[in-house]
């Protein structure tokens, strides 16, 4: 895009929410729809990311976690999760040097433990490499919960008190908060779910208490930057009151 057509974009869609989460769902059903084996969706998924990670970050968004592998995930069929899983480490091979060229920071949350260590280990390259960036933060949740999340933190929280590191009486939200997997991002201001379900999925419950959300009725793969802008142009349409009154 030419710098004054981005500068003209990026006016129409002031102001930009700083933090978007995405549920990148429908892969499935796109395969489906076609014909193809449903981990072909993910692959067709996984297209999509080049460009919108790029406008994202040329529109000067700080920060975009995406749902790549639930906890709940493991359920799937064998072949798919390993499919899954071939994906992340060719992504953060192929990928990781271009993310990097355009200031891209990588960050991963989720039970990174539990991950075969090939995958464990792409990422965490990854990570190292880019954690100077000052650009987008891609925030990818990789065997990921919130509610293990929220269980962890709590975990690290008790522990902290039983060795009289914290006082409990101490203990509130920026403690929680500061224990989390990704302690450091802002809130999620807009939240996008593709493939026309108006569910959370245990996703990011407490990073998203006051965002917006936008439900799209495409599938993942067919989620376009046009798509995205008309989230991103509704969601600056939007009087957000965080229990407030309008104008507070
Ligand atoms: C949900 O669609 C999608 C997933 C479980 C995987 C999302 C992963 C990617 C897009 C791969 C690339 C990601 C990275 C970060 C490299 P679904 O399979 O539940 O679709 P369905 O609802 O149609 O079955």
């Amino acid at each position: 895009m030419k710098a004054k057509e981005l500068a003209e974009l990026k006016k129409r869609l002031a102001p930009l929410p700083r933090h978007v989460g995405i549920i990148m769902d429908g892969n499935g059903r796109w395969a489906s729809a076609r014909g193809l084996p449903r981990p072909m969706g993910h692959r067709a998924g996984t297209e999509r990311l080049r460009s919108l990670i790029r406008l994202s970050s040329d529109l000067g968004i700080e920060a975009l976690s995406l749902y790549a592998f639930s906890t709940e995930n493991w359920k799937r069929p064998r072949v798919e999760v390993e499919t899954l899983f071939a994906i992340f480490m060719d992504y953060f091979n192929a990928e990781v040097e271009a993310l990097h060229q355009n200031g891209v920071r990588i960050t991963a949350m989720g039970d990174l433990e539990g991950l075969p260590e090939s995958v464990r280990l792409s990422c965490l390259r990854a990570m190292e490499k880019t954690r100077a960036n000052a650009g987008l933060r891609l925030n990818i949740a990789l065997n990921y919960g919130s509610r293990a999340e929220l269980g962890r933190a709590a975990r690290l929280l008790a522990k902290d008190a039983a060795s009289g590191r914290l006082d409990p009486a101490s203990v509130d939200e920026a403690s929680l908060q500061g224990r989390l997997w990704v302690a450091d991002l802002p809130d999620v201001d807009l939240l996008i779910r593709t493939g026309g379900e108006k569910r959370l999925s245990n996703f990011m419950l407490l990073q998203l208490a006051y965002a917006e959300l936008a439900f799209v009725e495409d599938y993942w793969p067919d989620f376009s930057d046009e798509r995205y802008i008309e989230a991103l142009a509704d969601f600056a349409g939007r009087s957000r009151r965080f229990g407030g009154l309008d104008g507070e």
